[in-house]
Protein backbone atom coordinates (compact mmCIF):
# COMPACT_ATOMS: atom_id res chain seq x y z
CA UNK A 1 0.00 0.00 0.00
CA UNK A 2 2.71 2.29 0.66
CA UNK A 3 5.97 1.98 -0.96
CA UNK A 4 9.22 3.82 -0.39
CA UNK A 5 11.45 4.22 -4.23
CA UNK A 6 14.81 5.18 -3.57
CA UNK A 7 14.12 8.37 -1.68
CA UNK A 8 16.66 10.76 -0.21
CA UNK A 9 16.03 13.60 2.23
CA UNK A 10 17.86 16.27 3.16
CA UNK A 11 18.06 19.23 4.97
CA UNK A 12 20.37 21.49 2.72
CA UNK A 13 23.58 19.60 2.41
CA UNK A 14 22.83 17.32 4.73
CA UNK A 15 21.57 13.89 3.45
CA UNK A 16 19.23 12.66 6.51
CA UNK A 17 17.80 9.74 4.63
CA UNK A 18 19.20 7.86 2.06
CA UNK A 19 18.32 5.24 -0.64
CA UNK A 20 15.14 4.87 1.47
CA UNK A 21 13.18 1.46 -0.26
CA UNK A 22 10.51 -0.49 2.09
CA UNK A 23 6.66 -1.31 1.76
CA UNK A 24 4.20 -1.32 3.94
CA UNK A 25 1.36 -3.14 3.44
CA UNK A 26 -2.47 -2.81 3.55
CA UNK A 27 -3.10 -2.66 7.11
CA UNK A 28 -0.05 -3.56 8.43
CA UNK A 29 1.87 -2.53 11.79
CA UNK A 30 4.91 -1.06 10.75
CA UNK A 31 7.68 -0.07 12.99
CA UNK A 32 10.46 2.30 11.93
CA UNK A 33 13.14 1.51 15.22
CA UNK A 34 16.53 3.24 15.62
CA UNK A 35 18.66 5.29 17.73
CA UNK A 36 18.43 9.45 17.81
CA UNK A 37 19.23 11.12 14.91
CA UNK A 38 18.76 8.04 12.35
CA UNK A 39 15.93 9.68 10.54
CA UNK A 40 12.88 8.08 11.68
CA UNK A 41 10.92 11.27 11.66
CA UNK A 42 12.34 12.47 8.65
CA UNK A 43 11.00 9.82 6.82
CA UNK A 44 7.69 10.16 8.68
CA UNK A 45 7.87 13.82 7.55
CA UNK A 46 7.78 13.29 4.20
CA UNK A 47 5.25 10.41 4.08
CA UNK A 48 3.07 13.35 5.73
CA UNK A 49 3.92 15.86 3.43
CA UNK A 50 6.03 18.13 5.46
CA UNK A 51 9.12 17.62 3.69
CA UNK A 52 9.71 16.93 0.23
CA UNK A 53 12.06 14.11 -0.69
CA UNK A 54 15.18 15.35 -2.92
CA UNK A 55 15.43 11.97 -4.75
CA UNK A 56 12.61 8.82 -5.25
CA UNK A 57 9.37 8.45 -5.12
CA UNK A 58 6.14 7.94 -2.50
CA UNK A 59 3.87 5.89 -3.63
CA UNK A 60 0.35 4.82 -2.27
CA UNK A 61 -2.11 2.45 -3.45
CA UNK A 62 -0.13 2.59 -6.40
CA UNK A 63 -0.15 6.21 -6.85
CA UNK A 64 2.33 9.26 -6.72
CA UNK A 65 2.02 11.33 -3.70
CA UNK A 66 5.58 12.80 -3.67
CA UNK A 67 4.73 16.26 -4.59
CA UNK A 68 0.69 16.17 -3.26
CA UNK A 69 -0.14 18.49 -0.45
CA UNK A 70 -0.69 17.47 3.11
CA UNK A 71 -4.49 17.95 3.62
CA UNK A 72 -4.78 15.99 0.49
CA UNK A 73 -3.39 12.30 1.32
CA UNK A 74 -5.55 11.20 4.09
CA UNK A 75 -2.80 10.30 6.77
CA UNK A 76 -3.78 10.69 10.34
CA UNK A 77 -0.73 12.42 12.33
CA UNK A 78 0.00 11.12 16.41
CA UNK A 79 3.37 13.57 16.43
CA UNK A 80 4.48 14.78 19.88
CA UNK A 81 5.62 18.47 18.05
CA UNK A 82 1.35 17.94 16.55
CA UNK A 83 0.43 17.93 20.17
CA UNK A 84 -3.26 18.88 21.64
CA UNK A 85 -4.88 22.23 22.24
CA UNK A 86 -3.98 22.33 26.48
CA UNK A 87 -6.80 25.41 26.48
CA UNK A 88 -9.84 23.39 24.85
CA UNK A 89 -11.69 20.74 25.95
CA UNK A 90 -11.49 17.25 24.96
CA UNK A 91 -14.42 17.56 22.84
CA UNK A 92 -13.20 19.96 21.14
CA UNK A 93 -10.09 19.07 20.25
CA UNK A 94 -11.56 15.81 18.49
CA UNK A 95 -13.37 17.70 16.95
CA UNK A 96 -11.28 20.47 15.68
CA UNK A 97 -10.44 18.47 12.06
CA UNK A 98 -14.23 17.72 11.20
CA UNK A 99 -14.94 21.52 11.45
CA UNK A 100 -12.40 22.57 9.67
CA UNK A 101 -14.39 20.13 7.15
CA UNK A 102 -17.38 22.25 7.86
CA UNK A 103 -19.49 18.98 8.84
CA UNK A 104 -22.77 20.11 10.25
CA UNK A 105 -22.78 19.78 14.28
CA UNK A 106 -25.19 16.85 14.97
CA UNK A 107 -23.05 14.82 12.45
CA UNK A 108 -19.97 15.62 13.89
CA UNK A 109 -21.54 14.80 17.78
CA UNK A 110 -22.56 11.53 16.38
CA UNK A 111 -18.96 11.09 14.91
CA UNK A 112 -17.29 11.70 18.08
CA UNK A 113 -19.51 10.05 20.72
CA UNK A 114 -19.16 7.00 18.46
CA UNK A 115 -15.29 7.09 18.16
CA UNK A 116 -15.02 7.96 21.88
CA UNK A 117 -16.84 5.06 22.88
CA UNK A 118 -14.28 3.21 20.79
CA UNK A 119 -11.11 4.97 22.10
CA UNK A 120 -12.38 4.52 25.90
CA UNK A 121 -12.79 7.80 26.44
CA UNK A 122 -16.71 8.75 28.73
CA UNK A 123 -18.36 11.65 28.76
CA UNK A 124 -17.41 13.73 31.49
CA UNK A 125 -14.09 13.29 29.87
CA UNK A 126 -15.17 14.58 26.85
CA UNK A 127 -15.76 17.67 28.35
CA UNK A 128 -12.77 17.92 30.31
CA UNK A 129 -9.86 20.40 29.49
CA UNK A 130 -7.17 18.34 27.86
CA UNK A 131 -5.06 19.33 30.78
CA UNK A 132 -7.09 17.58 33.32
CA UNK A 133 -6.61 14.29 31.60
CA UNK A 134 -3.46 11.61 32.36
CA UNK A 135 -1.34 11.35 29.54
CA UNK A 136 -2.73 8.00 28.51
CA UNK A 137 -5.86 9.31 28.50
CA UNK A 138 -4.38 12.56 26.42
CA UNK A 139 -3.06 10.22 24.11
CA UNK A 140 -5.91 8.42 23.06
CA UNK A 141 -7.41 11.86 22.50
CA UNK A 142 -4.89 12.69 19.94
CA UNK A 143 -5.67 9.25 18.35
CA UNK A 144 -9.38 9.65 18.34
CA UNK A 145 -8.94 13.17 16.64
CA UNK A 146 -6.66 11.62 13.99
CA UNK A 147 -9.35 8.52 13.53
CA UNK A 148 -12.05 10.65 13.34
CA UNK A 149 -10.73 12.29 9.92
CA UNK A 150 -10.92 8.87 8.71
CA UNK A 151 -7.57 8.26 7.26
CA UNK A 152 -6.16 6.12 5.02
CA UNK A 153 -2.92 5.74 7.02
CA UNK A 154 -2.47 6.06 10.67
CA UNK A 155 1.52 7.55 11.86
CA UNK A 156 2.38 7.71 15.33
CA UNK A 157 6.01 9.48 16.06
CA UNK A 158 6.94 8.00 19.19
CA UNK A 159 3.65 8.70 20.86
CA UNK A 160 4.48 6.54 24.40
CA UNK A 161 7.48 8.17 24.90
CA UNK A 162 6.42 11.07 27.70
CA UNK A 163 4.50 8.88 29.99
CA UNK A 164 5.86 6.35 33.00
CA UNK A 165 7.10 2.62 32.43
CA UNK A 166 3.62 1.28 33.63
CA UNK A 167 1.63 3.78 31.35
CA UNK A 168 3.59 2.87 28.49
CA UNK A 169 3.12 -0.99 28.97
CA UNK A 170 -1.18 -0.51 29.42
CA UNK A 171 -1.22 2.25 26.36
CA UNK A 172 0.86 -0.14 24.29
CA UNK A 173 -1.47 -3.21 24.58
CA UNK A 174 -4.48 -0.48 24.12
CA UNK A 175 -2.46 0.85 20.81
CA UNK A 176 -2.42 -2.77 19.48
CA UNK A 177 -5.81 -3.47 20.40
CA UNK A 178 -6.90 -0.20 18.54
CA UNK A 179 -4.96 -0.78 15.53
CA UNK A 180 -6.55 -4.13 15.61
CA UNK A 181 -10.47 -2.62 15.84
CA UNK A 182 -9.79 -0.52 13.12
CA UNK A 183 -7.71 -1.96 10.98
CA UNK A 184 -5.90 0.95 10.14
CA UNK A 185 -2.34 0.68 8.37
CA UNK A 186 0.22 2.39 10.43
CA UNK A 187 3.59 3.40 10.83
CA UNK A 188 4.91 3.90 14.02
CA UNK A 189 8.44 5.51 14.70
CA UNK A 190 10.42 4.64 18.37
CA UNK A 191 13.25 4.26 19.88
CA UNK A 192 12.36 1.63 21.86
CA UNK A 193 13.02 -2.19 20.96
CA UNK A 194 10.76 -3.74 23.56
CA UNK A 195 7.82 -1.39 22.14
CA UNK A 196 8.79 -1.80 18.85
CA UNK A 197 9.07 -6.22 19.16
CA UNK A 198 5.73 -6.41 21.06
CA UNK A 199 3.64 -3.45 18.72
CA UNK A 200 4.68 -4.37 15.04
CA UNK A 201 3.57 -6.76 12.34
CA UNK A 202 7.07 -5.66 10.94
CA UNK A 203 10.08 -3.38 12.03
CA UNK A 204 12.64 -1.24 9.79
CA UNK A 205 15.95 -1.44 11.63
CA UNK A 206 17.34 2.34 11.01
CA UNK A 207 21.34 3.03 11.14
CA UNK A 208 22.35 6.47 10.28
CA UNK A 209 19.95 7.39 7.69
CA UNK A 210 19.27 3.80 6.06
CA UNK A 211 17.68 0.70 6.74
CA UNK A 212 19.81 -2.14 8.13
CA UNK A 213 17.27 -4.55 7.97
CA UNK A 214 13.51 -5.50 7.38
CA UNK A 215 11.89 -7.77 9.50
CA UNK A 216 9.08 -9.58 11.54
CA UNK A 217 9.83 -8.89 15.28
CA UNK A 218 11.29 -13.30 15.32
CA UNK A 219 13.33 -12.37 12.03
CA UNK A 220 15.03 -9.09 13.55
CA UNK A 221 15.85 -10.55 16.86
CA UNK A 222 16.67 -14.46 16.29
CA UNK A 223 17.80 -13.52 12.75
CA UNK A 224 19.77 -10.06 13.15
CA UNK A 225 21.18 -9.66 9.29
CA UNK A 226 23.60 -7.19 10.62
CA UNK A 227 26.03 -6.42 13.93
CA UNK A 228 24.39 -3.13 14.43
CA UNK A 229 20.78 -4.97 14.24
CA UNK A 230 21.79 -7.65 16.79
CA UNK A 231 23.51 -5.49 19.45
CA UNK A 232 20.36 -3.27 19.27
CA UNK A 233 17.43 -5.28 19.60
CA UNK A 234 18.04 -6.99 22.93
CA UNK A 235 20.45 -7.66 25.46
CA UNK A 236 23.01 -10.13 23.86
CA UNK A 237 26.32 -12.20 24.23
CA UNK A 238 29.52 -11.05 22.63
CA UNK A 239 31.82 -14.50 22.42
CA UNK A 240 35.37 -14.05 21.81
CA UNK A 241 38.04 -16.18 20.18
CA UNK A 242 38.66 -18.02 23.27
CA UNK A 243 34.97 -19.29 23.50
CA UNK A 244 34.52 -19.57 19.74
CA UNK A 245 37.97 -21.95 19.60
CA UNK A 246 36.29 -24.15 21.88
CA UNK A 247 33.22 -24.13 20.28
CA UNK A 248 34.79 -25.34 16.64
CA UNK A 249 36.76 -27.63 19.26
CA UNK A 250 33.97 -29.91 20.33
CA UNK A 251 30.75 -28.85 17.35
CA UNK A 252 33.84 -29.49 14.29
CA UNK A 253 32.18 -25.74 13.03
CA UNK A 254 34.35 -23.12 11.74
CA UNK A 255 33.24 -20.00 13.34
CA UNK A 256 35.91 -17.36 12.38
CA UNK A 257 37.86 -16.83 15.75
CA UNK A 258 38.93 -13.03 14.12
CA UNK A 259 35.58 -11.92 14.75
CA UNK A 260 33.00 -12.10 17.52
CA UNK A 261 30.08 -14.45 17.68
CA UNK A 262 26.65 -13.55 19.13
CA UNK A 263 24.45 -15.38 21.36
CA UNK A 264 20.78 -14.38 22.58
CA UNK A 265 20.82 -14.66 26.64
CA UNK A 266 17.98 -17.10 26.84
CA UNK A 267 19.66 -19.27 24.54
CA UNK A 268 22.61 -20.10 26.70
CA UNK A 269 21.20 -22.41 29.45
CA UNK A 270 22.71 -24.41 33.07
CA UNK A 271 20.92 -27.42 32.15
CA UNK A 272 21.23 -29.68 29.35
CA UNK A 273 18.70 -28.50 26.80
CA UNK A 274 16.75 -31.75 25.59
CA UNK A 275 16.89 -32.43 21.35
CA UNK A 276 20.21 -31.03 20.84
CA UNK A 277 22.13 -33.35 18.27
CA UNK A 278 26.01 -31.70 19.18
CA UNK A 279 25.02 -29.45 22.24
CA UNK A 280 28.21 -27.19 23.63
CA UNK A 281 29.75 -27.50 27.13
CA UNK A 282 31.33 -24.62 28.64
CA UNK A 283 33.12 -24.96 31.89
CA UNK A 284 32.20 -21.49 33.75
CA UNK A 285 32.25 -19.44 37.20
CA UNK A 286 29.94 -17.55 38.15
CA UNK A 287 30.98 -13.52 38.68
CA UNK A 288 27.41 -11.76 39.36
CA UNK A 289 24.05 -12.59 40.01
CA UNK A 290 21.18 -10.29 39.84
CA UNK A 291 17.73 -10.89 41.31
CA UNK A 292 15.26 -9.96 38.94
CA UNK A 293 12.02 -11.77 40.70
CA UNK A 294 10.94 -14.29 37.85
CA UNK A 295 14.58 -14.37 36.86
CA UNK A 296 17.92 -14.10 37.77
CA UNK A 297 20.91 -12.85 35.36
CA UNK A 298 24.27 -14.45 35.78
CA UNK A 299 27.42 -13.28 34.52
CA UNK A 300 30.13 -16.47 34.16
CA UNK A 301 33.75 -16.45 33.47
CA UNK A 302 34.68 -18.97 30.63
CA UNK A 303 38.17 -18.53 29.94
CA UNK A 304 38.31 -15.19 30.39
CA UNK A 305 35.26 -14.33 28.14
CA UNK A 306 32.05 -12.65 30.25
CA UNK A 307 29.34 -14.41 29.14
CA UNK A 308 25.42 -13.68 30.58
CA UNK A 309 22.38 -15.96 31.00
CA UNK A 310 18.63 -15.69 32.57
CA UNK A 311 17.80 -18.30 34.61
CA UNK A 312 14.05 -18.42 35.30
CA UNK A 313 13.47 -18.58 39.76
CA UNK A 314 11.44 -21.76 39.50
CA UNK A 315 12.43 -22.24 43.56
CA UNK A 316 15.08 -25.40 42.67
CA UNK A 317 18.40 -23.93 42.19
CA UNK A 318 20.01 -20.88 42.44
CA UNK A 319 24.40 -20.15 42.26
CA UNK A 320 26.41 -18.28 44.15
CA UNK A 321 29.23 -15.83 42.73
CA UNK A 322 32.10 -18.67 42.69
CA UNK A 323 30.55 -21.47 42.14
CA UNK A 324 32.24 -23.46 39.44
CA UNK A 325 29.19 -24.70 36.84
CA UNK A 326 28.87 -25.78 33.22
CA UNK A 327 26.77 -23.88 30.12
CA UNK A 328 24.95 -25.61 27.56
CA UNK A 329 24.37 -23.91 24.36
CA UNK A 330 23.38 -25.19 20.60
CA UNK A 331 26.09 -23.80 18.06
CA UNK A 332 22.86 -23.24 15.79
CA UNK A 333 22.12 -19.93 17.63
CA UNK A 334 25.80 -18.15 17.28
CA UNK A 335 25.13 -15.64 14.44
CA UNK A 336 28.42 -14.31 13.18
CA UNK A 337 28.66 -10.99 10.84
N1 LIG B 1 15.02 20.72 10.44
C1 LIG B 1 16.21 20.16 10.38
N2 LIG B 1 17.27 20.81 9.85
C2 LIG B 1 18.49 20.23 9.76
N3 LIG B 1 18.78 18.98 10.16
C3 LIG B 1 17.77 18.28 10.70
C4 LIG B 1 16.44 18.82 10.84
N4 LIG B 1 15.66 17.86 11.39
C5 LIG B 1 16.45 16.80 11.61
N5 LIG B 1 17.71 17.03 11.19
C6 LIG B 1 18.84 16.07 11.25
O1 LIG B 1 18.48 14.92 10.48
C7 LIG B 1 18.86 13.72 11.15
C8 LIG B 1 17.66 12.84 11.37
O2 LIG B 1 16.78 13.48 12.24
P1 LIG B 1 15.38 12.82 12.69
O3 LIG B 1 14.63 13.85 13.44
O4 LIG B 1 14.73 12.23 11.50
O5 LIG B 1 15.89 11.67 13.66
P2 LIG B 1 15.07 10.62 14.52
O6 LIG B 1 15.48 9.27 14.07
O7 LIG B 1 13.62 10.95 14.47
O8 LIG B 1 15.64 10.86 15.99
P3 LIG B 1 14.92 10.88 17.43
O9 LIG B 1 14.78 9.46 17.86
O10 LIG B 1 15.89 11.63 18.29
O11 LIG B 1 13.60 11.59 17.29
C9 LIG B 1 19.56 14.16 12.43
O12 LIG B 1 20.95 14.12 12.23
C10 LIG B 1 19.07 15.58 12.65
O13 LIG B 1 20.06 16.34 13.30
MG1 LIG C 1 12.25 11.63 15.91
Amino acid sequence: MIEFQNVEIKYNDFVAVEAMNFTVKEGEFFTLLGPSGCGKTTTLRSLVGFIIPSKGKIMVGGKDMTHLPVEQRKIGIVFQSYALFPTMSVYENIAFGLKVQKLPKDEIHRIITEMANKVDLNEQQLNKNVSELSGGQQQRVAIARALVLKPNILVLDEPLSNLDAKLRGQMRAELKRLQNDFGITTIYVTHDQEEALTLSDRIAVYNKGKIEQIGTPHEIYNKSGSRFVCEFIGDINRLNEPVLRQINQQTGRQFDLSKPGYIRLERISLSLPPAIHKPVCLKARVVENEFNGIYTKYTYDVDGVLIRNVEKNDGSMSYINGQEISLFLNADDIMQF
